[in-house]
C-alpha cells in the first residue's frame, strides 16, 4: 500500500492533507523521514507521524452527540448533515448507523464497518435502543403498560415489547428493540400523546457520554467496540414496566 493511503486509512487526514504532511517531512518509515507519498508500505514497516506510531486501521468508529437541526445522511444539497459535524475527520467512507430524525438528539454511531452496522440494524438482532422521551400530555399508567406490551402503529404487526421507565409525569425512558420509521413518535401517537423532545441515550452497550456536548464527537474506545460487537449476538426480548 502507498504511504499516503496508509496514513489516510489510519485517520491522519484526507489524501491531500496527508500528502502535505508527507511533503513537510512529518512521516517516517522505519525511523527515516519519507517524503515520497507513493512509497510502498509493507506489513512489517513501522510508520510514524510526527514521531507517533501509527497502525493500519481498517475500521473507524465515532460516537456523535447529534444535535437537533441536522439530518442523518452522508450528503444533502440543502440541509446540514451529521457528517459535517465530524470536523477534521476524513469522512469519505463513513456512514451513520441507522437514522435519527432531524429534531432528535443523542447518540449516533458513525463508522465504515458495514458488517457491524448491519448487525446493529438487523431486525433479528433486537438491539436495545433507549430514548429519553418528553411528551405533550402526562402519561397514564395504562399508556405505559400499552407501550410496554406493544402498540398498533398502523403496520402489519404491533411493536415488539418494550421497557418503559417513568421519570416524571411527562418524561419517560423507552427502550425499543426495533428501528421502524419514526417508531417512538408513532408509538406515542398510538397512545394519544405526542413527542415534544426526543434524545437517544444508548444503542446496545453504547451509552451517550454525559460529558459529550451536543454536536461533539469522539472515537469509540477498544472496549466499547468489543462490547458493541458482543451485544449484537444476544437476543433480548423481555417486556418490563419499571
Ligand atoms: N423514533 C423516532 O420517532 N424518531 C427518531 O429519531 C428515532 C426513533
Amino acid at each position: 500500500m502507498r504511504l499516503d493511503k496508509f496514513l489516510c486509512d489510519a485517520g491522519a487526514g484526507t489524501r491531500s492533507e496527508v500528502k502535505q504532511l508527507i511533503r513537510k517531512g512529518a512521516a517516517a518509515v522505519n525511523g527515516e523521514v519519507e517524503k515520497a507519498a507513493d512509497r510502498k508500505i509493507e506489513e512489517y514497516d513501522k510508520v510514524t507521524l510526527y514521531g507517533r506510531a501509527l497502525s493500519y486501521q481498517k475500521f473507524r468508529y465515532y460516537l456523535l452527540h447529534k444535535p437537533s437541526g441536522v439530518i442523518t445522511a452522508t450528503a444533502d444539497k440543502r440541509e446540514r448533515t451529521v457528517m459535517e459535524l465530524l470536523q477534521g475527520i476524513d469522512v469519505r467512507d463513513l456512514f451513520p448507523v441507522g437514522r435519527l430524525d432531524k429534531d432528535t438528539e443523542g447518540l449516533l454511531l458513525i463508522t465504515n464497518d458495514g458488517e457491524l452496522a448491519h448487525r446493529l440494524l438487523s431486525p433479528r438482532k433486537h438491539v436495545d435502543k433507549t430514548y429519553l422521551v418528553r411528551t405533550k400530555l402526562p402519561m397514564s399508567e395504562e399508556a405505559l403498560e400499552r407501550l410496554a406490551e406493544g402498540v398498533d402503529i398502523g403496520e402489519e404487526k404491533p411493536t415488539l415489547p418494550a421497557t418503559v421507565k417513568r421519570l416524571t409525569a411527562t418524561e419517560i425512558e423507552l427502550t425499543i428493540r426495533e428501528g421502524r420509521f419514526h417508531q417512538i413518535k408513532r408509538m406515542l401517537s398510538a397512545v394519544d400523546n405526542e413527542v415534544v423532545y426526543l434524545k437517544r441515550l444508548s444503542m446496545g452497550t453504547l451509552r451517550l457520554p454525559t460529558d459529550l456536548q451536543a454536536g461533539g464527537f469522539r472515537e469509540l474506545t477498544e472496549e466499547e467496540i468489543r462490547e458493541l460487537r458482543e451485544s449484537t449476538c444476544k437476543p433480548q426480548n423481555e417486556r418490563k414496566v419499571q
